[in-house]
């Protein structure tokens, strides 16, 4: 397989990856791109001039999200004053929506995040499309390579609800042979290029909790997309036998080749997260991170019910996610920006989740549930954990 990692610019690169390439696929293979080597645990992209565009974007939207949301968040608390909103209280947020989206700061500031989220997106898909035949290439190479598996499932019923553009990025999961790719690169500007070695993910990663017993065989993570969270969940259990699901065929596609190209011993399956391949009682751990604000209040639900289902007694349940239901501590702007990333982000279920009792459907399905885990994504919330008992 064609290794672009281990590989930097210049025509002798050029070369062997052109010949690595074609001694794995058995045809002349023509490289239209120097390979680059890497920027921590990412490959860089085949364009120094992508890079580019993305890292301007990146500072643009780090100056925007800092400096300009500050002012913009001030002005929403002057606003509302004026309006005799009570801020002591949460507001309605109708009331809210229609009093700051009148506002040019305010609106400024939702829609130049967006027009910037949809650039990002454009301009790694359309690398991608440019590259296409030496990049899938490179994912039909890595499919049936070990370490770590690729079950992959072309007759599998993808439900509509997994079928939106979410945070409006083109093709969706599901829709676009290079959505893994576009997902992997451009989430990385959304984290204001500060993830470059998995960081935030590692991070995650350690506030799961053992079981009590210490065992850890077998771990699963839910809604994987590129394996980021997996690839943490093995490094802080290296012991353990690591599976990760997705209804997404190309984001595991790419989840698998990038693992073997960092050398992780990931398994990743085509599946839906609320309806497993695995049997009763297999998991000692059951992760997941940002898959249920992504998915309808039911569908939570029975995600949590088939983690409980596949978790051995004693196994523990830990959705990873921002922060919902009774967690919320609202300010005016917070409130405008969840129905912002809901209009406007294209996040379809950002409401309903925004008001969702998780810990409650949790109980509901069986486990026994502690609200005040670690610490969660913003300082005001904690995780919460589910114990099969
Ligand atoms: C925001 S991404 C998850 C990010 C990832 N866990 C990480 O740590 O980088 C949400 C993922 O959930 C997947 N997904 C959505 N609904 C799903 C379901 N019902 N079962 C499995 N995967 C699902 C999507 O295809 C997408 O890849």
């Amino acid at each position: 397989m064609l290794n672009r990692r281990a590989l930097f610019s210049g025509s002798v690169a050029t070369a062997m990856a052109a010949s690595s390439l074609s001694k794995a696929t058995g045809k002349e293979v023509p490289l239209d791109f120097d390979p680059r080597g890497t920027i921590g645990v990412f490959e860089r992209l085949p364009s120094l001039q992508v890079e580019s565009e993305l890292e301007f974007i990146t500072g643009y939207r780090s100056w925007m999200a800092t400096s300009l949301y500050r002012q913009a968040s001030k002005r929403s608390l002057d606003l509302l004053r004026l309006n005799g909103i009570d801020l002591s209280k949460d507001g309605d947020l109708d009331e809210i929506v229609g009093i700051l989206t009148e506002d040019h700061t305010i609106s400024m500031v939702v829609h130049n995040l967006e027009r910037s989220q949809e650039q990002f997106w454009k301009l790694v898909k359309d690398e991608c499309d440019r590259n296409a035949d030496v990049l899938l290439e490179e994912m039909a190479d890595a499919e049936n390579r070990k370490p770590g598996r690729l079950l992959l499932n072309k007759d599998l019923d993808v439900p509509d609800y997994a079928c939106y553009e979410i945070h409006i990025q083109p093709g969706g999961y599901v829709g676009d042979r290079f959505a893994g790719h576009i997902y992997f690169y451009g989430t990385s500007v959304v984290l204001a290029g500060g993830n470059q070695q998995d960081q935030l993910q590692v991070n995650w990663a350690r506030g799961v909790p053992r079981p009590a017993d210490g065992k850890v065989k077998r771990i699963l993570d839910q809604g994987t997309s590129c394996g980021q969270f997996a690839h943490a969940l093995k490094g802080r259990f290296p012991e353990a036998e690591v599976w990760g699901n997705d209804v997404a065929g190309p984001m595991l596609r790419f989840a698998h080749m990038n693992s073997l190209k960092l050398g992780k011993d990931i398994n990743y399956v085509h599946e839906l997260s609320e309806k497993t391949q695995f049997p009763d009682d297999y998991f000692d751990i059951v992760t997941s991170n940002l898959l249920i604000h992504e998915v309808p209040g039911e569908k939570i639900k029975e995600i949590s019910a088939e983690a409980y289902r596949t978790l051995r007694p004693g196994g523990v349940y830990y959705p990873l996610d921002s922060y919902s239901g009774d967690q919320v501590r609202g300010t005016a702007m917070s409130h405008y920006n969840a129905w912002r990333n809901y209009r406007w982000n294209h996040e379809v279920w950002w409401m309903e989740y925004y008001h969702y009792d998780l810990a409650q459907a949790m109980r509901e399905v069986g486990f026994k549930v502690d609200e005040n885990g670690p610490k969660g994504r913003s300082d005001t919330t904690r995780n919460v954990i589910g114990y099969k008992v």
